[in-house]
């Protein structure tokens, strides 16, 4: 299994590549089911989960064929299986996207339940009680989920919570139901929208997009003769550099990025001392050196600060001058990374879900790991800062969600390097 070996200390500096968003690229893939036309998608990540999203559609008799650039070209034409087996969902819980364009094209799905998960139970119980509402017939036998429609109805889907994959699998289910689908407190997220988007090029007609309120009007069909999309750039893969970049008090510049889907993140850089400064797809940090600031921060919905950079922000204030607090609001158990920073010399206090963060002048470099992508994104930015050597094991996590993390810290200056051993 590889692992990273980080020697902290090195102050970052250089310039940086933003790649195309994960949580965009997964569902925009799940939506090409939908299309009677071969589409082609850019700007696509090089990442686990992505290899695992061809699998699934793969193995469902999907065409895809992928070029050097990452372009993947989808033909969906010829699906003859309607199934998402567990041994995928139980690596990626993202799998469940496929549910709403299964059901709403060909009239049944077969999705594997996705169980646990390390932050939490994140259940899926908005998705089916919705697909219900319009009128699938669902039943959940021996850990799968079996549905089955003749067409879909278009009606008011008001969502209890706010939720990201639940408003993408309803979406896309609506693009091909019978008459006008409303979803109310639809979650807003920049990658909701491009999805929004990529339906809408295929020809699909949706209205409300940004906004909480999504209305849906449903077509017999979709596809578009020769669609080239461009996947949206990955905000939180962004909002990691730029904290990397912080925690070592150093200055880098990220490019192809999108810096109007990351205020609530620049504004909290911003209160901890950074000078930031942006133009249409770049940002550019720079501590000049200094310490950070701690600050306080609580999660919640786009367009608040994002539960996917809680824990980098952890590991920016155990090393910042004061006290910070980090609420987190979305999951409910989200805060495994602090333990292992204990390990590192951390000062966190974990109450119910909030951890107060006392700055400490220096972490120190130790062996540890991490269950969820984004705790072991934030481990790695703790090593960036440690003294002496931290090794960063389970990294397939951050393999699901970091394209090349290594070499692009290493490009700006960082010890690091990967081991397989
Ligand atoms: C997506 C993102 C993930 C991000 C999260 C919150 C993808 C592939 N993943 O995850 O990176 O951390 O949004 O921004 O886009 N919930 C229910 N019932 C449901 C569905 C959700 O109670 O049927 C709850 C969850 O347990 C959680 C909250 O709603 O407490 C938000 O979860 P949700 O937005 O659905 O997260 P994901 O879409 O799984």
């Amino acid at each position: 299994m590889d692992k990273l070996i980080i020697t902290g200390g090195t102050q970052l500096s250089g310039e940086l590549r933003i790649a195309g968003a994960k949580n965009a690229a997964l569902p925009i893939l799940a939506a090409t089911l939908l299309s009677e036309e071969a589409v082609s998608v850019g700007n696509i990540p090089h990442l686990h989960d992505i290899t695992t999203t061809m699998q699934l559609l793969g193995q469902m008799g999907v065409r895809l064929t992928i070029d050097e650039k990452m372009n993947i070209r989808v033909d969906s034409n010829e699906t003859n299986k309607f199934e998402a087996p567990y041994e995928l969902v139980k690596t990626m819980r993202a799998s469940i996207l496929v549910l709403g364009p299964l059901l709403t094209r060909f009239g049944q799905a077969h999705v594997s339940l996705p169980g646990g998960c390390a932050i939490g139970t994140r259940p899926v119980d908005i998705h089916l009680d919705s697909l219900i509402k319009m009128g699938a017939e669902i039943k959940v036998d021996a850990g799968y989920i079996h549905a089955k429609a003749s067409r879909l109805k278009g009606c008011r889907l008001v969502l209890d919570k706010v939720t990201v994959t639940g408003t993408e699998n309803l979406l896309m289910t609506a693009v091909l139901a019978k008459g006008t689908t409303v979803i109310e407190n639809a979650a807003k997220e920049p990658e909701v929208s491009d999805l929004a988007h990529f339906l809408n090029a295929m020809g699909a007609k949706i209205s409300g997009i940004d906004s909480d309120v999504l209305v849906i009007e449903g077509v017999e069909k979709i596809g578009k003769k020769d669609l080239h999309y461009t996947i949206v750039p990955d905000r939180i893969e962004t909002g990691t550099y730029l904290v990397a970049a912080a925690i070592t008090r150093g200055q880098i510049k990220v490019k192809d990025t999108r810096p109007d889907t990351l205020d609530a993140v620049l504004d909290k850089l911003k209160e901890a001392g950074a000078d930031i400064t942006t133009g249409e797809d770049w940002i550019n940090l720079d501590m000049h050196g200094k310490q950070p600031k701690a600050v306080n921060i609580r999660t919640a919905p786009y367009p608040a600060f994002p539960t996917d950079m809680q824990a980098q922000f952890t590991a920016m204030n155990s090393v910042a001058d004061g006290v910070g607090t980090i609420t987190e609001t979305v999951f409910e158990n989200r805060f495994m990374h602090v333990q292992e920073m204990q390990r590192m010399g951390a000062n966190i206090q974990l109450e119910s879900n909030t951890a107060i963060c006392k700055g400490q002048q220096q972490l120190i470099g130790a062996p540890v790991m991490a269950t969820d992508l984004r705790a072991s994104a934030s481990l790695v930015l703790a090593g960036l800062v440690a003294k002496g050597e931290t090794l960063v094991d389970r990294i397939y996590h951050i393999d699901r969600g970091y394209d090349h993390i290594e070499e692009k810290l290493a490009q700006l200056g960082a010890t690091i390097k990967r081991i397989a051993r």
